[in-house]
Parts: structure tokens; C-alpha cells; sequence
């Protein structure tokens, strides 16, 4: 087992687990992601799960950072909050903020998290990306797709788990 400081507390956790994974054991610890889900690869392409890792010169994403022994990290620090925050912001540039029209509101991820780590308003004035829908089969809904994030979750949920 080894034995990390995750934001005051003690955890332990098998070795090769991920920082992600540590937070789960650990009562109370919440990291916002998008990409990671506990039964698919991991991808660590979303970026929102950033955390302040001591003496890593940047945030490391919690997701796909390997535990080691004596380890210190932060989730609620003020780097942490500011690299999670500038994700957010990114992640919604090109999405459509029409939340109280949309079928997803009230039951959406991204939804929830940009109440925790949004601003209220954006300092994009461009115009937002277009993605026209496209018919992959009954599984797969792409009817809204200038709303992913591209956590690609539904890439590796269809995908063929390694043997
Ligand atoms: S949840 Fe870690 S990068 Fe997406």
C-alpha cells in the first residue's frame, strides 16, 4: 500500500493507483473531472481534475497521476481552484450556455460543476463552433454535438476492453 497526504489526510491506497483513486477512498474529497469514469481507460484529456501536487512545478492531472509514497497533494489549494476554474472557463468557449432550454438541464455534469468552478458571465465574444449531428447508430447520440466536451467517454465506452 502506499500512503499519500491528500489535503490533510492520510490515505492510503494499492500502489499504482491514481491520485483520483486516492480521493475516492478518502472520506469527503471530491475532484471535479469529466473524462474519468472508474470502469473505462483512462484518456486525461479533459484537464478539469487538475491538483496541486507538492513540488511538481504545474497541476497534475489527478486522474492519470500515479500515487507515490509521502506524497502531497492539494485539491482545494489556490492553484489548484485557479487551474480547475481556467478549465472550466475553457471548456465552456464553444459550449452553447442555454441551460434552462436545454433537455439536459438540471441533470448535466457539466452543468453542475460550472456552478462550482464557472464565472457568471464568459469573456468570449467570438462566435461559438458549430457542430452539425451525425447518425452513428442507436447507441450514440450525436444530435447535440456542439455541446461535447470531448471527454470521450462514448469513444471508450464502445471500445474493446484490453484482455
Ligand atoms: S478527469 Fe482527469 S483529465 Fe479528465
Amino acid at each position: 500500500m502506499i500512503e499519500i497526504n491528500l489535503d490533510g489526510q492520510q490515505v492510503s491506497v494499492p500502489e499504482g493507483s491514481m491520485v483520483m483513486h486516492a480521493a475516492e477512498a478518502a472520506a469527503g474529497t471530491y475532484i471535479p473531472h469529466f473524462c474519468y469514469h472508474k470502469k473505462l481507460s483512462i484518456a486525461a484529456n479533459c484537464r478539469m481534475c487538475l491538483v496541486d501536487v507538492e513540488k511538481a512545478p504545474k497541476p497534475m492531472p489527478a486522474c492519470a497521476t500515479p500515487v507515490t509514497n509521502g506524497m502531497i497533494v492539494r485539491t482545494r489549494s489556490e492553484k489548484a481552484i485557479k487551474a480547475q476554474q481556467s478549465v472550466m472557463e475553457f471548456l465552456l468557449i464553444n459550449h452553447p450556455l442555454d441551460c434552462p432550454i436545454c433537455d439536459r438541464g438540471g441533470e448535466c455534469q457539466l452543468q453542475d460543476l460550472a456552478v462550482g468552478y464557472g464565472g457568471s458571465s464568459s469573456r468570449y465574444e467570438e462566435e461559438k463552433r458549430v457542430v452539425l449531428h451525425k447518425d452513428v447508430g442507436p447507441l450514440i447520440s450525436m444530435e447535440e454535438m456542439s455541446r461535447c466536451i470531448h471527454c470521450t467517454r462514448c469513444v471508450r465506452f464502445g471500445q474493446k476492453s484490453p484482455a
